[in-house]
């Protein structure tokens, strides 16, 4: 009886300790997995905010096949009328990275996202729509037939700019 109660004992308490080392396991899993994901810093916005994120993300990549597409036809203005918009300094997306975000074109919108983007990925923001400015710039002098290059390389640098700004950070 006493023999045998011992053995329940140690039984459920290894069971506990298994337990115990299995989720410590998984804590640890979970940490690692989310280590190795990758290196960026991880933003936390509500849901409704990064659907809006997510979604004037797509516009912005739209706008760029949008200016490659009016590059192909050697319409230089209109690449540029496009780049201004949509991505550069006046346009409306770019409230939420400007210093004293306010409310603008799209309601309070821009102010909440300022509010939770870390001020670094706000600056990177605004490089990217001053760069897409630039190039708006530069597109705009091409003539039809004229030289496109020194507006693609502008154009380059706006990508690059996008760029800069997904390998820092991640929405979730
Ligand atoms: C200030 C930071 C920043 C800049 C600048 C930026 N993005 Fe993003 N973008 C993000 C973040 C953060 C995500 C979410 C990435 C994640 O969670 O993995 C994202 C996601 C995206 C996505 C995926 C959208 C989806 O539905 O999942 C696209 C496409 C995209 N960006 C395009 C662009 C393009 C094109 C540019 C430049 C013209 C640009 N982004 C500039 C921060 C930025």
């Amino acid at each position: 009886m006493r023999k045998k109660f011992l053995v329940a004992a140690i039984g459920g308490f290894s069971l506990i300790g298994a337990a115990a080392i299995a989720e410590d396991h998984h804590d640890h899993m979970q940490m690692m997995s989310k280590m190795a994901r990758d290196a960026r810093i991880e933003v936390d916005v509500p849901d409704p905010m990064k659907a809006k994120m997510l979604e004037n993300m797509r516009g912005h990549q739209q706008a760029i096949a949008e200016i490659l597409a009016a590059l192909a036809k050697g319409d230089g203005p209109a690449a540029a009328k496009i780049a201004e918009d949509r991505l550069g300094m006046g346009s409306p997306g770019s409230a939420a990275c400007k210093p004293n975000a306010k409310s603008g074109e799209l309601g309070d919108m821009p102010k909440m996202m300022a509010s939770h983007m870390p001020d670094e990925m706000r600056a990177l923001g605004m490089t990217m729509h001053a760069q897409a400015t630039k190039f708006a710039e530069e597109a705009a002098r091409v003539k039809q037939g004229g030289d496109l290059r020194p507006a693609l390389a502008e154009l380059g640098q706006t990508v690059q700019a996008c760029n800069a700004c997904h390998a820092a950070y991640r929405l979730d």
